[in-house]
């Protein structure tokens, strides 16, 4: 599909839209005592309320109208079939493959992946039982009880967020670090925590070839050797995920120390993968394997349930609507519990990645604006932060509220505190506060008239500002893994309404490519530079002062 503003059924919400342009959010609710029934969806452990969008019968049947316009239900099919679906890199697209426990067989070009995903998987649950069993020791025979993984973007994220996700199912005992950037500082904090007798570093690469990752990873084999480790000892200390067993080799990783997968899966939806050994490490093979299975159910919910009913499509669509017919730039991702501080810096790159295109997968411009900027931090320290603007500020900037009915740690009035602060904003911003309600309060503070007159402005919230609520019983590690897939195959819809690829990334090359232009001109430690003019006049000037401080480097 390509030109999607260009149909009748964009007219139709573009329509919708201005309809309701004058209705609040507030009035739906009033008019409509079973909206919160009419628009919320289960499945996979998880509720989906969507009401508190500025949605209505005819807007949901004209999202509709448009997926099916989008040929969404063809599409879906295509990535689960192994279709070539990311054009511009010649892949399919198969992360339900590494996840599926029907015993299912997906293809890639006539061939069966399914069987390759099951022995991987197997040889990562007896590597996992080793560490933990003792099986696989260090190179003076102590037990692995500490892992560094070393990656970054979908060979950081992902895994990072799960293990923090998982923080109640830790087993006893077990360190977990996780290194991304190539600000040294990073990999220099990690190891002076780290005893070279116990540390197992799990170099997470799909290309091997990321700077960052290669760069942090000779790093920690330098300190290695070092520290006491041989060049023998290596393989008793070092492993590698990835898909090049070309790199893994010439970097000093024995085959046998490599858990492979394949080009079908993107970087960004690979914690599924051998990508997801160090969440496996952490947590124990079991539930990890738990973690598959929820994302499994939420896959098998998405492959088969019509569209008004199926979760990762009204999450997509209410998100179609916020985007492009209620002007939501930006998108907040907030999770009222503590274990999931990372899923918005996860859902950045999943969601940004993906969904950041200004062409469609043919190469035309799009015709209308794609992904948006996604941000979020836990509730209820975003309260205290940012929900400001999202109450009071001049753009509307859509919302997912998402919280488990019951802690993982029930600790006193809190977790009762925590959810009426995720119920209460989701009202606030759906209801806001009008003119009228906001002076009565003031009178009835006994506030003077004129004070009254200058405060009221300040008091009034426009509400109608578009939040969704996720609500699950507790965070286990199916739920979060239906949770993510809810995201990917969200994430997913939303690519295909809008006509982009998905599941490739090149504008992070330009930046790349650059870096390594300037890499050279950049001074050494106490190193004269010449004068730098290859570039336009700010990075010249960036760079010349650049090297004027780090010549002084003693
Ligand atoms: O630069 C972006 C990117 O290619 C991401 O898409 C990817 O997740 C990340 O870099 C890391 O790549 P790799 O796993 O190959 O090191």
């Amino acid at each position: 599909m390509t030109g999607i503003a260009t149909t009748p059924q964009w007219e139709a919400l573009r329509r919708d839209a201005d309809a309701l342009e004058d209705v609040s959010l507030r009035a739906l609710f009033e008019d409509d005592p079973a909206r919160f029934e009419r628009y919320s969806v289960e499945a996979a452990g998880l509720f989906l309320d969507y009401s508190k969008n500025k949605i209505t019968e005819d807007v949901a049947d004209h999202l509709i109208a448009l997926a099916m316009a989008a040929k969404l239900e063809a599409a879906r099919d295509a990535m689960f079939a192994g279709e070539e679906i990311n054009v511009t890199e010649g892949r399919a697209v198969l992360h339900p493959a590494l996840r599926d426990f029907s015993m299912r067989d997906y293809h890639v070009g006539g061939e069966n992946v399914s069987r390759q995903v099951r022995a991987e998987r197997e040889k990562m649950k007896i590597f996992c039982d080793a560490v933990h069993g003792g099986g696989r020791k260090g190179f003076t025979d102590k037990p692995l009880t500490t892992i560094v993984n070393i990656g970054i973007g979908g060979s950081d994220l992902g895994p990072l967020m799960a293990t923090e996700a998982l923080r109640p199912y830790w087993i006893d005992g077990r360190r977990a670090f996780f290194v991304s950037n190539v600000d040294g500082q990073h990999i220099a904090d990690t190891l002076a925590q780290c005893d070279p007798e116990t540390t197992l570093f799990i170099v997470a690469s799909k290309t091997f070839t990321t700077q960052e990752t290669m760069t942090n990873a000779e790093t920690a084999k330098d300190w290695f050797l070092k520290n006491g480790g041989g060049e023998s000892d290596i393989a008793k200390h070092f492993i590698a995920l990835s898909t090049n067993a070309y790199a893994v080799k010439a970097f000093g990783i024995a085959p046998e120390n490599m858990f492979e997968f394949w080009d079908w899966v993107g970087g960004r939806y690979s914690l599924w993968s051998a990508i997801g050994m160090s969440i496996a490490l952490q947590v124990g093979f079991d539930i990890f394997e738990k973690l598959l299975r929820g994302a499994h159910a939420m896959d098998e919910h998405f492959r088969s349930t019509e569209l008004r009913e199926n979760m990762p499509v009204m999450l997509a669509l209410t998100g179609i609507w916020n985007r492009n017919f209620q002007g939501a730039a930006s998108h907040a991702v907030l999770p009222y519990d503590q274990h999931l501080h990372r899923l918005s810096a996860y859902l950045q790159q999943a969601d940004m990645e993906s969904n950041g295109k200004r062409v469609e997968a043919d190469g035309a411009p799009v015709s209308c604006a794609t992904g948006p900027v996604i941000f979020g931090e836990p509730g209820t320290n975003g309260q205290h932060a940012f929900y400001q603007l999202l109450h009071q500020g001049t753009d509307i900037i859509s919302a997912d509220f998402i919280a488990p009915a019951i802690s993982q740690s029930e600790t006193g009035d809190h977790h009762e505190k925590l959810l009426s602060n995720f119920l209460a904003q989701t009202e606030a911003l759906m209801r806001g506060k009008t003119e009228k309600e906001a002076r009565e309060e003031l009178k009835a503070q006994g506030l003077a008239p004129p004070e009254i007159d200058k405060l009221a402005p300040h008091k009034v919230f426009p509400g109608g500002r578009p939040t969704n609520s996720i609500l699950m019983d507790k965070l286990t590690p199916e739920h979060l893994g239906a949770l993510i897939a809810l995201y990917e195959h969200k994430i997913f819809c939303q690519g295909v309404i809008w006509g982009v690829n998905s599941f490739d990334q090149w504008g992070v090359e330009l930046g790349k490519v650059l870096a390594k232009t300037i890499l050279p001109e950049l001074a050494k430690a106490g190193e004269e530079k010449p004068v730098a003019k290859d570039h336009d006049a700010s990075t010249n000037g960036l760079i010349d002062r650049i090297n004027a401080a780090r010549a002084k480097i003693k």
